[in-house]
Protein backbone atom coordinates (compact mmCIF):
# COMPACT_ATOMS: atom_id res chain seq x y z
CA UNK A 1 0.00 0.00 0.00
CA UNK A 2 1.40 3.16 -1.22
CA UNK A 3 1.46 6.23 0.92
CA UNK A 4 -1.01 9.40 -0.25
CA UNK A 5 -0.13 10.64 -4.16
CA UNK A 6 1.64 14.23 -3.80
CA UNK A 7 -1.45 15.16 -5.86
CA UNK A 8 -3.97 14.76 -3.02
CA UNK A 9 -4.14 16.83 0.09
CA UNK A 10 -5.24 14.75 3.10
CA UNK A 11 -7.17 15.93 6.22
CA UNK A 12 -6.08 12.91 8.60
CA UNK A 13 -8.44 12.20 11.44
CA UNK A 14 -7.98 8.23 11.49
CA UNK A 15 -8.68 6.57 14.95
CA UNK A 16 -6.01 4.30 16.68
CA UNK A 17 -6.17 1.12 17.31
CA UNK A 18 -6.54 2.43 21.21
CA UNK A 19 -9.51 4.20 20.29
CA UNK A 20 -11.44 1.33 18.81
CA UNK A 21 -10.43 -0.95 21.33
CA UNK A 22 -11.71 1.00 24.01
CA UNK A 23 -14.93 1.56 21.59
CA UNK A 24 -15.45 -2.25 20.82
CA UNK A 25 -14.24 -3.16 24.81
CA UNK A 26 -17.47 -0.23 26.10
CA UNK A 27 -19.71 -2.50 23.29
CA UNK A 28 -19.06 -5.57 24.84
CA UNK A 29 -19.62 -4.14 28.55
CA UNK A 30 -23.42 -3.53 27.69
CA UNK A 31 -26.27 -5.84 28.85
CA UNK A 32 -27.16 -5.98 25.27
CA UNK A 33 -23.35 -6.45 23.93
CA UNK A 34 -23.20 -4.55 20.47
CA UNK A 35 -20.21 -4.22 18.15
CA UNK A 36 -19.68 -1.39 16.50
CA UNK A 37 -20.91 -1.40 12.84
CA UNK A 38 -18.15 0.41 11.27
CA UNK A 39 -15.77 -2.35 12.52
CA UNK A 40 -17.31 -4.49 9.64
CA UNK A 41 -15.13 -2.98 6.84
CA UNK A 42 -11.43 -3.60 6.88
CA UNK A 43 -9.79 -5.34 3.56
CA UNK A 44 -11.97 -8.83 3.61
CA UNK A 45 -14.88 -7.29 5.25
CA UNK A 46 -15.28 -5.10 2.25
CA UNK A 47 -14.97 -7.80 -0.21
CA UNK A 48 -17.46 -9.74 1.44
CA UNK A 49 -19.59 -6.84 1.58
CA UNK A 50 -18.84 -6.42 -2.32
CA UNK A 51 -19.52 -10.19 -2.62
CA UNK A 52 -23.12 -9.11 -0.27
CA UNK A 53 -24.14 -7.19 -3.01
CA UNK A 54 -23.57 -10.14 -6.13
CA UNK A 55 -26.07 -12.72 -4.05
CA UNK A 56 -29.71 -12.85 -5.37
CA UNK A 57 -31.00 -11.95 -1.77
CA UNK A 58 -29.32 -8.68 -1.28
CA UNK A 59 -31.40 -6.80 -3.13
CA UNK A 60 -30.63 -2.85 -2.01
CA UNK A 61 -27.77 -2.48 -4.08
CA UNK A 62 -28.62 -3.56 -7.17
CA UNK A 63 -31.74 -1.67 -7.12
CA UNK A 64 -30.31 1.66 -6.41
CA UNK A 65 -27.94 1.08 -9.19
CA UNK A 66 -30.58 0.63 -11.62
CA UNK A 67 -33.02 3.26 -9.95
CA UNK A 68 -29.36 5.69 -10.20
CA UNK A 69 -28.73 4.43 -13.81
CA UNK A 70 -32.83 5.35 -14.94
CA UNK A 71 -32.36 9.26 -13.20
CA UNK A 72 -28.57 9.89 -13.33
CA UNK A 73 -29.57 12.58 -16.05
CA UNK A 74 -32.76 14.55 -13.95
CA UNK A 75 -30.52 13.88 -10.44
CA UNK A 76 -27.61 15.66 -12.10
CA UNK A 77 -30.16 18.31 -12.96
CA UNK A 78 -31.44 19.09 -10.03
CA UNK A 79 -27.62 19.61 -8.11
CA UNK A 80 -26.91 21.68 -11.20
CA UNK A 81 -23.56 22.90 -12.36
CA UNK A 82 -20.13 23.00 -10.43
CA UNK A 83 -20.92 21.58 -7.38
CA UNK A 84 -18.76 20.41 -4.74
CA UNK A 85 -19.81 16.79 -3.83
CA UNK A 86 -19.38 15.56 -0.32
CA UNK A 87 -19.66 11.69 -0.33
CA UNK A 88 -19.93 10.06 3.24
CA UNK A 89 -18.14 6.81 2.50
CA UNK A 90 -15.14 6.34 0.01
CA UNK A 91 -16.91 6.16 -3.56
CA UNK A 92 -15.20 3.28 -4.90
CA UNK A 93 -17.91 2.34 -6.82
CA UNK A 94 -20.13 2.48 -10.15
CA UNK A 95 -22.66 5.17 -8.01
CA UNK A 96 -20.14 7.82 -7.32
CA UNK A 97 -18.57 7.68 -10.82
CA UNK A 98 -21.87 7.67 -12.18
CA UNK A 99 -22.88 10.94 -10.59
CA UNK A 100 -19.65 12.31 -10.93
CA UNK A 101 -19.61 11.88 -14.62
CA UNK A 102 -23.79 12.59 -15.32
CA UNK A 103 -22.77 16.08 -13.61
CA UNK A 104 -21.80 19.16 -15.24
CA UNK A 105 -18.72 20.23 -14.80
CA UNK A 106 -18.50 19.54 -10.68
CA UNK A 107 -15.57 21.76 -9.23
CA UNK A 108 -14.57 19.21 -6.21
CA UNK A 109 -15.30 15.73 -4.87
CA UNK A 110 -14.42 15.24 -0.95
CA UNK A 111 -15.05 11.86 -0.18
CA UNK A 112 -14.87 11.37 3.97
CA UNK A 113 -13.65 7.73 4.98
CA UNK A 114 -12.70 6.40 8.54
CA UNK A 115 -10.06 3.40 6.70
CA UNK A 116 -7.52 5.99 5.38
CA UNK A 117 -6.11 2.78 2.71
CA UNK A 118 -9.56 2.69 1.40
CA UNK A 119 -10.03 6.18 1.29
CA UNK A 120 -6.79 7.13 -0.43
CA UNK A 121 -7.03 3.94 -2.90
CA UNK A 122 -10.55 5.31 -3.97
CA UNK A 123 -9.80 8.77 -3.99
CA UNK A 124 -6.50 8.35 -6.17
CA UNK A 125 -8.43 5.56 -8.56
CA UNK A 126 -11.15 8.72 -8.95
CA UNK A 127 -8.66 11.85 -9.64
CA UNK A 128 -6.87 9.45 -12.25
CA UNK A 129 -10.36 8.86 -14.07
CA UNK A 130 -11.33 12.45 -13.86
CA UNK A 131 -8.52 14.44 -14.38
CA UNK A 132 -10.26 18.19 -14.27
CA UNK A 133 -11.76 17.03 -10.59
CA UNK A 134 -10.11 18.58 -7.44
CA UNK A 135 -10.60 14.86 -5.35
CA UNK A 136 -9.93 16.37 -1.49
CA UNK A 137 -10.03 13.07 0.58
CA UNK A 138 -11.08 13.33 4.39
CA UNK A 139 -10.30 10.72 6.73
CA UNK A 140 -12.58 11.16 9.50
CA UNK A 141 -15.32 8.99 11.38
CA UNK A 142 -18.32 11.38 9.21
CA UNK A 143 -20.36 10.66 12.40
CA UNK A 144 -18.30 13.39 13.97
CA UNK A 145 -18.77 17.11 12.92
CA UNK A 146 -15.50 17.74 10.23
CA UNK A 147 -14.12 20.66 8.29
CA UNK A 148 -15.43 20.41 4.31
CA UNK A 149 -12.13 21.37 2.70
CA UNK A 150 -12.38 24.70 0.00
CA UNK A 151 -12.26 23.87 -3.33
CA UNK A 152 -9.55 26.34 -5.27
CA UNK A 153 -12.81 26.72 -7.77
CA UNK A 154 -15.52 28.70 -5.74
CA UNK A 155 -18.68 25.80 -5.84
CA UNK A 156 -22.04 27.18 -6.76
CA UNK A 157 -23.33 25.44 -4.52
CA UNK A 158 -22.66 22.08 -1.81
CA UNK A 159 -23.97 18.50 -2.77
CA UNK A 160 -24.17 15.67 -0.06
CA UNK A 161 -23.99 12.14 -1.52
CA UNK A 162 -25.11 9.14 1.07
CA UNK A 163 -25.55 6.48 -0.91
CA UNK A 164 -26.45 2.41 0.09
CA UNK A 165 -28.82 3.27 2.68
CA UNK A 166 -26.09 3.47 5.16
CA UNK A 167 -27.89 6.43 7.24
CA UNK A 168 -30.55 3.15 8.14
CA UNK A 169 -27.47 1.90 10.26
CA UNK A 170 -27.97 4.21 12.55
CA UNK A 171 -31.12 4.58 15.18
CA UNK A 172 -33.55 7.72 14.00
CA UNK A 173 -32.54 10.02 16.33
CA UNK A 174 -29.17 9.70 15.41
CA UNK A 175 -30.37 9.84 11.82
CA UNK A 176 -31.56 13.26 12.65
CA UNK A 177 -28.43 14.31 13.93
CA UNK A 178 -26.37 13.15 11.33
CA UNK A 179 -29.16 14.60 8.46
CA UNK A 180 -28.59 17.98 10.53
CA UNK A 181 -24.94 18.06 10.41
CA UNK A 182 -25.22 17.27 6.97
CA UNK A 183 -27.13 20.36 6.15
CA UNK A 184 -24.86 22.12 8.54
CA UNK A 185 -22.16 21.24 6.04
CA UNK A 186 -23.65 21.88 2.70
CA UNK A 187 -25.27 25.15 4.10
CA UNK A 188 -29.01 27.13 3.57
CA UNK A 189 -29.30 26.21 -0.39
CA UNK A 190 -27.12 22.79 -0.32
CA UNK A 191 -28.40 19.67 -1.57
CA UNK A 192 -28.32 15.76 -0.69
CA UNK A 193 -28.82 12.98 -2.56
CA UNK A 194 -29.30 10.09 -0.33
CA UNK A 195 -30.52 6.41 -0.72
CA UNK A 196 -33.01 5.27 1.70
CA UNK A 197 -34.13 1.77 1.99
CA UNK A 198 -38.12 1.26 2.46
CA UNK A 199 -40.03 -1.14 4.31
CA UNK A 200 -41.46 -4.31 2.96
CA UNK A 201 -42.55 -7.80 3.24
CA UNK A 202 -40.47 -9.53 6.16
CA UNK A 203 -39.29 -12.16 4.48
CA UNK A 204 -37.59 -10.44 1.64
CA UNK A 205 -36.05 -8.57 4.64
CA UNK A 206 -34.95 -11.20 6.41
CA UNK A 207 -33.44 -13.34 3.24
CA UNK A 208 -31.69 -10.34 1.88
CA UNK A 209 -29.54 -10.76 5.33
CA UNK A 210 -29.73 -14.73 6.07
CA UNK A 211 -28.34 -15.57 2.20
CA UNK A 212 -28.56 -18.56 1.57
CA UNK A 213 -24.53 -19.03 0.78
CA UNK A 214 -23.70 -17.58 3.61
CA UNK A 215 -22.16 -14.63 2.91
CA UNK A 216 -23.60 -12.51 5.21
CA UNK A 217 -22.63 -14.74 8.00
CA UNK A 218 -19.34 -14.63 6.96
CA UNK A 219 -19.38 -11.19 6.95
CA UNK A 220 -20.99 -10.68 10.54
CA UNK A 221 -18.13 -13.01 11.88
CA UNK A 222 -15.07 -11.74 10.03
CA UNK A 223 -15.69 -8.80 12.82
CA UNK A 224 -14.83 -11.09 15.45
CA UNK A 225 -11.67 -12.47 13.71
CA UNK A 226 -10.73 -8.95 12.68
CA UNK A 227 -10.79 -7.96 16.52
CA UNK A 228 -8.62 -10.93 17.37
CA UNK A 229 -6.37 -9.89 14.92
CA UNK A 230 -6.20 -6.22 14.89
CA UNK A 231 -7.12 -5.36 19.00
CA UNK A 232 -5.58 -8.38 20.40
CA UNK A 233 -8.64 -10.00 21.42
CA UNK A 234 -9.76 -13.96 21.52
CA UNK A 235 -12.77 -14.48 20.17
CA UNK A 236 -13.82 -18.41 19.80
CA UNK A 237 -14.98 -18.15 16.43
CA UNK A 238 -16.64 -21.34 16.21
CA UNK A 239 -18.65 -20.35 19.44
CA UNK A 240 -20.65 -17.90 17.33
CA UNK A 241 -23.76 -18.16 14.40
CA UNK A 242 -24.73 -15.74 12.67
CA UNK A 243 -28.34 -14.61 12.19
CA UNK A 244 -30.23 -11.34 11.20
CA UNK A 245 -33.56 -10.43 12.51
CA UNK A 246 -36.38 -8.22 11.51
CA UNK A 247 -37.74 -6.23 14.49
CA UNK A 248 -40.95 -5.01 13.97
CA UNK A 249 -41.13 -2.14 16.10
CA UNK A 250 -37.76 -0.90 15.68
CA UNK A 251 -38.68 -1.04 11.65
CA UNK A 252 -34.93 -2.52 11.58
CA UNK A 253 -32.82 -5.39 10.82
CA UNK A 254 -30.70 -6.70 13.24
CA UNK A 255 -27.60 -8.41 12.61
CA UNK A 256 -26.97 -10.83 15.58
CA UNK A 257 -23.73 -13.51 16.44
CA UNK A 258 -25.41 -15.89 18.49
CA UNK A 259 -23.50 -17.50 20.92
CA UNK A 260 -24.00 -21.49 20.54
CA UNK A 261 -22.37 -22.35 23.52
CA UNK A 262 -21.18 -20.66 27.09
CA UNK A 263 -17.97 -18.73 25.53
CA UNK A 264 -16.06 -15.71 27.17
CA UNK A 265 -13.31 -13.00 25.33
CA UNK A 266 -10.33 -11.31 26.51
CA UNK A 267 -10.03 -7.84 25.58
CA UNK A 268 -8.54 -4.59 26.89
CA UNK A 269 -7.52 -5.96 29.88
CA UNK A 270 -11.13 -7.02 30.41
CA UNK A 271 -13.25 -10.07 30.21
CA UNK A 272 -16.55 -10.81 29.02
CA UNK A 273 -18.33 -13.23 29.16
CA UNK A 274 -21.13 -15.01 27.08
CA UNK A 275 -24.18 -17.44 28.15
CA UNK A 276 -25.23 -20.04 25.37
CA UNK A 277 -27.70 -18.11 22.91
CA UNK A 278 -26.33 -14.88 23.91
CA UNK A 279 -26.02 -12.45 21.47
CA UNK A 280 -23.97 -9.54 19.92
CA UNK A 281 -25.68 -6.88 18.45
CA UNK A 282 -23.64 -5.70 15.42
CA UNK A 283 -25.69 -3.76 13.29
CA UNK A 284 -28.95 -1.69 12.63
CA UNK A 285 -30.43 -1.83 9.01
CA UNK A 286 -33.34 0.61 9.83
CA UNK A 287 -36.12 0.32 7.01
CA UNK A 288 -38.19 3.37 6.26
CA UNK A 289 -41.65 4.30 4.50
CA UNK A 290 -41.27 7.53 2.68
CA UNK A 291 -43.56 9.20 4.85
CA UNK A 292 -41.15 8.47 7.92
CA UNK A 293 -38.14 9.35 6.36
CA UNK A 294 -39.66 12.93 4.96
CA UNK A 295 -40.51 13.73 8.36
CA UNK A 296 -36.54 12.65 9.83
CA UNK A 297 -35.43 15.37 7.26
CA UNK A 298 -37.96 17.88 8.17
CA UNK A 299 -36.87 17.97 11.38
CA UNK A 300 -33.02 18.14 10.19
CA UNK A 301 -33.72 21.03 8.16
CA UNK A 302 -34.54 19.38 5.35
CA UNK A 303 -37.55 19.17 2.40
CA UNK A 304 -37.76 16.39 0.16
CA UNK A 305 -37.80 17.49 -3.33
CA UNK A 306 -37.86 14.93 -4.86
CA UNK A 307 -37.86 10.67 -5.12
CA UNK A 308 -36.70 8.58 -7.02
CA UNK A 309 -37.70 4.47 -6.68
CA UNK A 310 -37.72 1.23 -8.52
CA UNK A 311 -41.20 -0.27 -9.75
CA UNK A 312 -41.67 -2.80 -6.82
CA UNK A 313 -40.60 0.46 -4.22
CA UNK A 314 -38.00 -1.78 -2.97
CA UNK A 315 -35.61 1.30 -2.55
CA UNK A 316 -35.31 5.09 -2.88
CA UNK A 317 -33.00 8.12 -3.84
CA UNK A 318 -34.07 10.89 -2.18
CA UNK A 319 -33.06 14.59 -3.21
CA UNK A 320 -33.54 16.86 -0.43
CA UNK A 321 -33.37 20.41 -0.16
CA UNK A 322 -31.67 22.21 3.22
CA UNK A 323 -33.56 25.27 3.86
C1 LIG B 1 -24.05 -1.06 3.46
C2 LIG B 1 -24.80 -0.68 5.65
C3 LIG B 1 -26.28 -0.41 3.85
O1 LIG B 1 -27.34 -2.40 6.00
O2 LIG B 1 -27.80 -3.35 4.11
C4 LIG B 1 -25.37 -5.76 4.22
C5 LIG B 1 -24.64 -3.50 5.18
N1 LIG B 1 -25.11 -5.65 6.32
N2 LIG B 1 -25.66 -6.95 4.73
C6 LIG B 1 -27.01 -2.82 4.90
C7 LIG B 1 -25.04 -4.93 5.23
C8 LIG B 1 -25.48 -6.88 6.02
C9 LIG B 1 -25.58 -2.65 4.41
N3 LIG B 1 -25.18 -1.22 4.36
Amino acid sequence: MTDSAPSLELTNLEPTAADMTAQVARGLSNSQKTMPSAFFYDEPGSALFDEICRVPEYYPTRTELAIMAASLPEMAAAIGPEALVIEYGSGTGLKTRGLLSALERPVGYVPVEISREFLMTSAEALQAEFGDLEVLPVCADFTEPFEVPKPSKPAQRRALYFPGSTIGNFRPEFATKLLRQMRDEVGSGGCALIGVDLVKVTQTLEAAYNDAQGVTAKFNLNMLRRANAELGADFDLDAFRHRAVWVQERSAIEMRLYARRPTAVNLGGKRFTFLEGEWIHTEDSHKYTLEAFASLAQQAGFDVDRVWTDDDKLFSVQYLLAR
